[in-house]
This record gives C-alpha cells, sequence and structure tokens, in this order.
C-alpha cells in the first residue's frame, strides 16, 4: 500500500493539515479531492504557522500539490492565497502545484446566497462559513456550474451565465436582491483567468502518470465524517462527501488507489457551527478545553463547541470510512485532568444504543453515557515517543482504540510538525 488517504473522523479541526504536512515529507504528491475554502488547516513549522484553506497541505513542504476536480474553486480566494503564502517564503509555481480544468467555481452569487439563506434561517441557521460551499456544489450538481475549462472559452461564455443567472436571479428575487450583475462577473472572471489557467489541467492524467512511475500519493480530506453530506449530522453538514470513499472520485484515480486511510481524530470533541453533540460540555471543562486547545477557527475565528471524546461517533466514522489506522491529536490538551471521560454509548427514549441514530431530533436527544479513566499530571506536550508519555495517558490511548476498534497509526502532542509520535507508518503498511 503505497498511498494514504487522510480525512477526519469527528466534525472538523482534527488535527489534518499538521499530520498532511508530517506525512508529505515521504509524499510525492498531496491532492485535495473535496471541499474548498470552507477547510482551514494549520501547519507550525519550526514556530512559524501557515494556515491554508485551498492548499493541500504539501505545498509548504514543496511536494506537488494538486487541487482535484472535486473540489469547488472560489478563483479569487485562490489568488490571495497563494500571494499569502508568497509572502510567507512558500512558492507556488505550475511545476508544484496544478488545479483539476474540471473544478466547478465558487462565484460571488454562491457566497451571496450562502449569506442570505443563513441570515434568513436565523435559529435554524447551519452555521456555515459562508464562503458558499453549499450553493456552488447545489449548481455543479444542477449542471449550471462554471468550470476551470470554462476561463479558457470565456467568449463563448453567454449561454453558460445566462443559464446560471437565470436561476439565481429567481432565488435572490424571493430576498429582494438585484438580479446578478453579468457584466460584472464576466469581467471579473476574465481578470482572475490567467492567473488560474496557469495552473489548470487535467489533473487525472497527471495523477495517472506519477502513480505509473511508483509514486507515492497522499489524498487530503477536509472537514470531517460527521459532516458528510451523506454520513453526517444532516442537515448540520457541509455540501460534500468526506468520506474516504470521494478520494477517488475527486481526483480521477480509481477506487484502489486510496491506499491506508487515516483517519484524524482528536482526543476529545469539537464541532464549530449548529448542530447535535452528544458530549458537548457547556461547563468549566468545556472551557478548559477550548483555552488550552485553542479552539477557534482558522476560517472565521468563531469559537468551537468542546466536550469529552464520544467513542460511539469515532467507531462509526472509521467503519464508514473503511479506516486502517488513527492519528490521535491534541493528546497534550488533556493533560492535568484529574479523571478523564470518553462516551461509551447513547440513551434514548430508555433504550442504549451503539451508534448515532439518523434523525436530527434523536441526534439531539441521545444522552451519553461516559466511562471514566485516571488522568495524568505529568505533561504529554512535546512527546516524540511512546516511552516519553506517562503510563495513564497510554491507558487512554488503549482504552480509546478498543472503543473505536481501530488501531492508533499516529499521535500527535503538540502543533509542532515533529511533535509526533510514529506507531504504525501508513506509507509501509
Ligand atoms: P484541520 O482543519 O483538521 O487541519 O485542523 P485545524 O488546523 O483547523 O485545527 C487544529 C488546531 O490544532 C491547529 O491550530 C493545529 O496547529 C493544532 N494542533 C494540531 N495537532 C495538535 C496537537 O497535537 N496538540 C496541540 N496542542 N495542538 C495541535
Ligand atoms: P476543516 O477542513 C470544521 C462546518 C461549518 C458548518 C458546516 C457547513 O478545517 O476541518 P459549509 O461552509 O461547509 O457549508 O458549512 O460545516 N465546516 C467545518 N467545520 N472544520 C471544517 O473544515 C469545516 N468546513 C465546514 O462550520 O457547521
Ligand atoms: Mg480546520
Amino acid at each position: 500500500m503505497a498511498n494514504v488517504t487522510v480525512i477526519g473522523a469527528q466534525w472538523g479541526d482534527e488535527g489534518k493539515g499538521k499530520i498532511v504536512d508530517w506525512l508529505a515529507a515521504r509524499a510525492d504528491a498531496v491532492v485535495r479531492f473535496q471541499g474548498g475554502h470552507n477547510a482551514g488547516h494549520t501547519l507550525v513549522i519550526d514556530g512559524t504557522t501557515y494556515k491554508l484553506s485551498l492548499l493541500p497541505s504539501g505545498v509548504v513542504s514543496g511536494t506537488l500539490s494538486i487541487i482535484g476536480n472535486g473540489v469547488v474553486l472560489d478563483p479569487w480566494a485562490l489568488r490571495d492565497e497563494v500571494a499569502r503564502l508568497e509572502a510567507q517564503g512558500v512558492s507556488v509555481t505550475p511545476d508544484s502545484f496544478a488545479v483539476a480544468d474540471t473544478c466547478a467555481l465558487i462565484l460571488p452569487p454562491h457566497r451571496e446566497l450562502d449569506g442570505l439563506r443563513e441570515s434568513a434561517a436565523g435559529k435554524g441557521r447551519i452555521g456555515t462559513t459562508g464562503r458558499g460551499i453549499g450553493p456552488a456544489y447545489e449548481d455543479k450538481v444542477g449542471r449550471r456550474a462554471i468550470r476551470v475549462c470554462d476561463l479558457e472559452h470565456l467568449d463563448s461564455l453567454d449561454p453558460q451565465l445566462d443559464r446560471l443567472c437565470v436561476h439565481h436571479d429567481a432565488l435572490r428575487a424571493a430576498f429582494g436582491r438585484e438580479p446578478v450583475d453579468r457584466e460584472a462577473l464576466r469581467s471579473a472572471l476574465a481578470e482572475v483567468a490567467p492567473f488560474v489557467l496557469r495552473f489548470a489541467q487535467p489533473v487525472w492524467k497527471r495523477l495517472k502518470t506519477v502513480r505509473r512511475a511508483g509514486a507515492r500519493i497522499l489524498f487530503e480530506g477536509a472537514q470531517g465524517v460527521l459532516l458528510d453530506v451523506d454520513h453526517g449530522t444532516y442537515p448540520f453538514v457541509t455540501s460534500s462527501n468526506t468520506v474516504s470513499g470521494a478520494a477517488a472520485g475527486g481526483s480521477g484515480l480509481g477506487p484502489a488507489a486510496t491506499g491506508f486511510v487515516l483517519g484524524i481524530v482528536k482526543a476529545y470533541t469539537t464541532r464549530v457551527g449548529s448542530g447535535p453533540f452528544p458530549t458537548e460540555l457547556d461547563d468549566a471543562v468545556g472551557q478548559r478545553l477550548g483555552e488550552r486547545g485553542h479552539e477557534f477557527g482558522t476560517v472565521t475565528g468563531r469559537k468551537r463547541r468542546c466536550g469529552w471524546f464520544d467513542a460511539v461517533l469515532v467507531r462509526q466514522s472509521c467503519a464508514i470510512s473503511g479506516v486502517t489506522g488513527i492519528a490521535l491529536t491534541k493528546l497534550d490538551v488533556l493533560d492535568g485532568f484529574d479523571r478523564v471521560r470518553i462516551c461509551t454509548g447513547y440513551r434514548l427514549r430508555g433504550k442504549v444504543l451503539d451508534y448515532l441514530p439518523a434523525h436530527a431530533a434523536d441526534q439531539a436527544a441521545v444522552e451519553p453515557i461516559y466511562e471514566e479513566l485516571d488522568g495524568w499530571a505529568q505533561t504529554t506536550a512535546g512527546a516524540r515517543s511512546w516511552a516519553d508519555l506517562p503510563a495513564n495517558a497510554i491507558k487512554y490511548i488503549t482504552r480509546v482504540q478498543e472503543l473505536i476498534e481501530t488501531p492508533v497509526a499516529l499521535v500527535s502532542t503538540s502543533p509542532e510538525r515533529d511533535d509526533t509520535i510514529l506507531v504504525r507508518d501508513p506509507f509501509e503498511d
């Protein structure tokens, strides 16, 4: 198994960026396959922090980085992100970075519609990142999208623009908004087109060549399984499939290329945005997790909701996504607790459940059943080997693997790239 697919196994922000960057040193290509700039992946290398939303986390280490067809691409956000990274000394050139020519574009009307819907929903809002992700995927599936390859054919774009705008104008009218300014949209696209086209290509072909040459490919998921549009806490989800299976369709390589599926799992649970969260803590413990874990969104700066580790959810995510092994991150955030809790099941109207039911009302009503373990007073922060871990931290990890029925391959003990313990090498499996 030469390739590795990294996915989030909770509600996102598990530390995927850090782990992808760490693995990227041993990969030949890193590929994003779904989502868009709703993602926020943080890398810390020798004290310098890099924040990535669209660019694959391989760019910082100079590994060939590819945005696959499954991603929805905001071309202006891409240009800004490339400029930000170049200002930090990271070079992004057509040699090191490619974008699928079939990516659907996120346009200003998508962002506006996202905002209008969220404002109108009031308390029922999803709490999206406001990046236009949902509306862009709707247009892709509705066969109205403008795609990267269309930027090369701006002279014949009118029929497509009309088709898209007719749809949006009707939606906008319902919110009392003006129709889309087609001329402004056309000229904005013409202005950004040369930048995007520098990187555009049939990436499935490039990946085929890379794969035939025996290269190691690392697929980088965004969000997490519980935000998956099919398997997540619907409707409080994102608009793409975030499971490992999406790596094949979203990149143009077959499912056999997916390789070792590495589920990234935080040692506790967080969620940003609305929706059910069985182990959420509204008390001092939740506060402490948020403070120690610096749980603020990379993209929106929103405070993340925090709670104990939920083994039921992670076991479900690992099963649904065919996870081969997990990377357990942010173990250091649990340092210093006298006792730590793990959710092992749910109670729903007198019944005990070992899975999260499908209906939103049931998901909101389940009560966690906890198991308590002794905490550890010593620090795990910065530990780089198993031997550096306190006995009770090892007991915690061991219990997590038992409950989720999936082995631990890596443990992360700080935001820094090298503060990582390798238990089982995903590339060598
Ligand atoms: P992603 O979206 O899954 O890539 O995760 P984010 O980057 O949004 O959020 C994870 C946060 O935790 C980032 O600020 C990381 O720098 C940080 N982080 C990652 N691994 C660890 C760890 O093991 N310990 C601590 N304390 N922080 C970590
Ligand atoms: P990374 O890759 C955490 C959440 C939003 C909202 C829901 C829908 O950094 O883990 P969207 O803008 O996608 O339509 O919002 O999904 N969400 C994330 N939460 N991490 C992310 O990405 C997320 N991307 C989207 O908060 O609840
Ligand atoms: Mg994030």
